[in-house]
């Protein structure tokens, strides 16, 4: 019996830079195919090629052993693969259940849609997924989870064979993850066949049966998850030895930077902890628990109702961003395309806050300096 998906051979480049370099990868039906690679290792062009996003330069994939060619992702989808793409593709302003019908064939009465009937289609394919949600929401208002969850409900409403997801995890919370994993197996049961693609491995681990991994556009290496290890894909990924995940630790010194006593803001109450120079402190909790608070209330995003808070064992009470920043507290945010970055160059995003030593009376004049010191950040 031939494979449900059948690559041979794939090649692209982009202006003269070979991307994917001859690539074979094949998925059985009730298969799920890790596609591993570091950034840029070619996997989402790959799976945009089987989107019908990019076209092939050469090579061929076959679906149920036929071959295929696809100019747009309608073809795709018509072929049966179902994407959920890395920049989920959803459309805002619409219901959940209308994104999830479509493009398929809407019910009508009387040339009306028939939205009773709508939403109760749409709640049956979530059902199959062994999920629960208001489909009749508009999706701008969903969680990240409910996002991929409508995303893979269209998959299924689409009847697709194949089912791709290309870093579906990355803004999950860990019960977010049994989630979507729960509901990966019941679509390996039903005999989709899934390539899924993650920098997460201990992820990969446990969800996938078989793995391709890609360097450079070329495929490295694959095989059985049963029969490798974290740290054999991870020298495999890189190309090399690579000795351990995280740098060593350095020890902390005993210079207390840090102090927060009783602090209580805006979903937090009591908080007490203390960091020392060289040490990094992880703060753990559920999503909503009050975790991006305390480092809001320490960056001066967010008032403090109350507790003290001390720098280098002075009274810090940042009224501002800016002032925190003047202290030399600075917030890498979660939501970091949203809050952490502002539209321009990656120059003007490393300089920002230090208008003030670029200024020559007042008028933003020197480029020459700007220049120096987004150099000098960056290097560091
Ligand atoms: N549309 C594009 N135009 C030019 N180069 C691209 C384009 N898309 C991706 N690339 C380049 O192709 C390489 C592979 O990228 P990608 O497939 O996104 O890798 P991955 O998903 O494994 O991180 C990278 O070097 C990237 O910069
Ligand atoms: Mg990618």
């Amino acid at each position: 019996m031939s494979n449900l998906l059948e690559i041979t051979g794939l090649t692209k480049s982009f202006g003269g830079t070979v991307v994917l370099n001859n690539v074979d990868l094949s998925v059985g039906a009730g298969e799920v195919r890790a596609l591993l690679g570091e950034n840029g290792a070619g996997k989402s062009t790959l799976i945009k090629i089987l989107a019908g996003i990019h076209h092939e330069e050469s090579g061929t994939f076959a679906i149920d052993g036929v071959k295929q060619t696809f100019r747009n992702p309608h073809d795709s989808a018509l072929a049966g693969v179902a994407t959920v793409h890395q920049e989920l593709m959803i459309s805002p302003g619409l219901s959940v259940a209308e994104n999830v019908l479509l493009g398929t064939k809407m019910p009508t009465r009387l040339g009306k849609i028939a939205w009773g009937e709508l939403n109760r289609t749409a709640e049956k394919w979530f059902a199959e997924l062994g999920q629960k949600i208001d489909v009749s929401r508009p999706v701008d208002e969903l969680s990240a989870v409910q996002m991929t969850m409508t995303a893979i409900a269209r998959a299924l409403c689409l009847d697709a064979k194949i089912l791709i997801l290309d870093e579906p995890t990355a803004a999950l919370t860990d019960s977010e993850v049994h989630l979507l994993f729960a509901t990966v197996k019941r679509l390996r049961e039903r005999g989709m066949g899934i390539i899924y693609v993650s920098h997460r491995l201990e992820e990969v681990f446990t969800i996938a049966d078989t793995y391709t991994v890609l360097r450079n556009g070329s495929k490295v290496s694959e095989g059985k998850v049963v029969d490798t290890s974290i740290p054999e894909i991870i020298n495999s990924m890189a190309g090399r030895e690579v000795s351990s995940i995280f740098p060593d630790r350095s020890i902390p010194g005993s210079n207390e930077i840090l102090s927060v006593r009783d602090l209580s803001a805006k979903k937090i109450r009591g908080v007490n902890f203390t960091v020392k120079a060289g040490e990094t402190l992880g703060i753990g909790g559920l999503a909503g628990s009050g975790r991006s608070e305390i480092l809001r209330v320490l960056a001066g995003a967010q008032r403090r109702a109350s507790g003290t808070i001390e720098l280098h064992g002075n009274v810090y009470l940042p009224k501002s961003v800016g002032s925190a920043q003047s202290d030399r507290v600075v917030l890498v945010p979660q939501e970091r395309r949203r809050d952490g970055l502002i539209p321009g160059s990656i120059l003007s995003n490393i300089v920002i806050t230090t208008l003030s030593k670029l200024t020559n009376f007042g008028f933003f004049s020197s480029t020459r300096k700007e220049r120096k010191m987004g150099q000098a950040a960056w290097e560091k």
